[in-house]
C-alpha cells in the first residue's frame, strides 16, 4: 500500500492542458466514491460537488469566460492578503516554471494574462467538479473540503486521470452560485478540472518541488 500511495503522490501533478475525451460515467462515479471516503470534523462531510459533463461543461466554459471579461472577482473565502518570505519565493518559483514551460517571458504581461485566463476555459477539460461547503461550518467546513479536494486529486491519479485544483474559479463565486443555482448558505471553495492529460503539451512538462520535511517540522522530544 505504501508503494502504491508513494507512486500516486509522486506522479500526480496539476494538469493545465486536457484532451477533449470525456471520462466514462462509471469512472467518474468511482472517482466520486473514492473521494467520498474523505474524513471530516464530526463526519459532517460538508462538501457538495457540482459536476459537469458534455454540454454542461461547454456551457459553463462559455458563460464563465464571458463573465470574467467584465466581472469583478469576489471569492466567498478571502484570498491570501500577501505572500511573504518562503511563501513568496515558492510562489514565484512555481510561477516561473509555469511561464518558462510555455516560453513566456517575465515581462510579457499579455501572454501571462492569456495563460491566467486559461483557468476559466478550464484548461479545455471535459469535466469540472465545483466543491462547495456549508457557510455555518465556517473555516473547518472549508478545511474538510480541502481534504476532499486532496483525496479527489489522488483518486483521480489512481484511476489514470489528470486534474487541476482551481481556486481561480472561486474568484467568481456569485456567478457560480447563480449558474449552478446553489442553495443559500452554500459557499464556493474551489473547482477541480479533470479528464485525461495532454501529455505532449509543454505546460504539462514541469514538476514542482517540495521543501525538505526538516524545514516543515519542529520536533519536540522532552
Ligand atoms: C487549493 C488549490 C488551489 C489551486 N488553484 C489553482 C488555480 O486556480 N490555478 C492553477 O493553475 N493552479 C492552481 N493550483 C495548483 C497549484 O499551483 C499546484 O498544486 C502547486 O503549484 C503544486 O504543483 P503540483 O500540483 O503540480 O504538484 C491550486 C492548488 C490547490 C491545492
Amino acid at each position: 500500500m505504501h508503494r502504491a500511495l508513494d507512486r500516486i503522490l509522486a506522479e500526480r501533478f496539476t494538469c493545465r492542458q486536457f484532451r477533449p475525451d470525456p471520462v466514462p460515467r462509471a469512472v467518474v462515479e468511482e472517482l466520486l466514491r473514492l473521494a467520498q471516503r474523505t474524513p471530516s470534523w464530526c463526519n459532517t462531510q460538508p462538501w457538495h460537488v457540482h459536476l459537469t459533463e458534455g454540454a454542461a461543461t461547454e456551457r459553463l466554459r462559455t458563460r464563465l469566460t464571458a463573465h470574467v471579461a467584465t466581472g469583478t472577482p469576489a471569492p466567498d473565502f478571502p484570498f491570501p492578503v500577501q505572500y511573504t518570505g518562503a511563501y513568496r519565493e515558492r510562489r514565484r518559483a512555481c510561477g516561473h516554471q509555469l511561464y518558462d514551460s510555455l516560453g513566456i517571458r517575465k515581462d510579457d504581461q499579455e501572454a501571462r494574462l492569456i495563460q491566467l485566463l486559461r483557468n476559466f476555459e478550464l484548461f479545455d477539460a471535459p469535466h469540472v467538479a465545483l466543491v462547495t461547503t456549508e457557510a455555518d461550518l465556517g473555516v473547518y467546513g472549508a478545511v474538510d473540503c480541502g481534504l476532499y479536494i486532496g483525496t479527489f486529486l489522488l483518486a483521480a491519479q489512481s484511476l489514470g486521470l489528470a486534474a487541476a485544483p482551481q481556486a481561480a474559479l472561486a474568484s467568481y463565486s456569485d456567478f457560480l452560485r447563480d449558474h449552478f443555482a446553489l442553495p443559500p448558505g452554500r459557499r464556493v471553495v474551489a473547482g477541480i478540472a479533470f479528464g485525461y492529460a495532454d501529455p505532449g503539451h509543454p505546460v504539462n512538462g514541469f514538476r514542482t518541488g517540495r521543501e525538505d520535511t526538516g524545514n516543515a517540522t519542529t520536533w519536540h522530544t522532552d
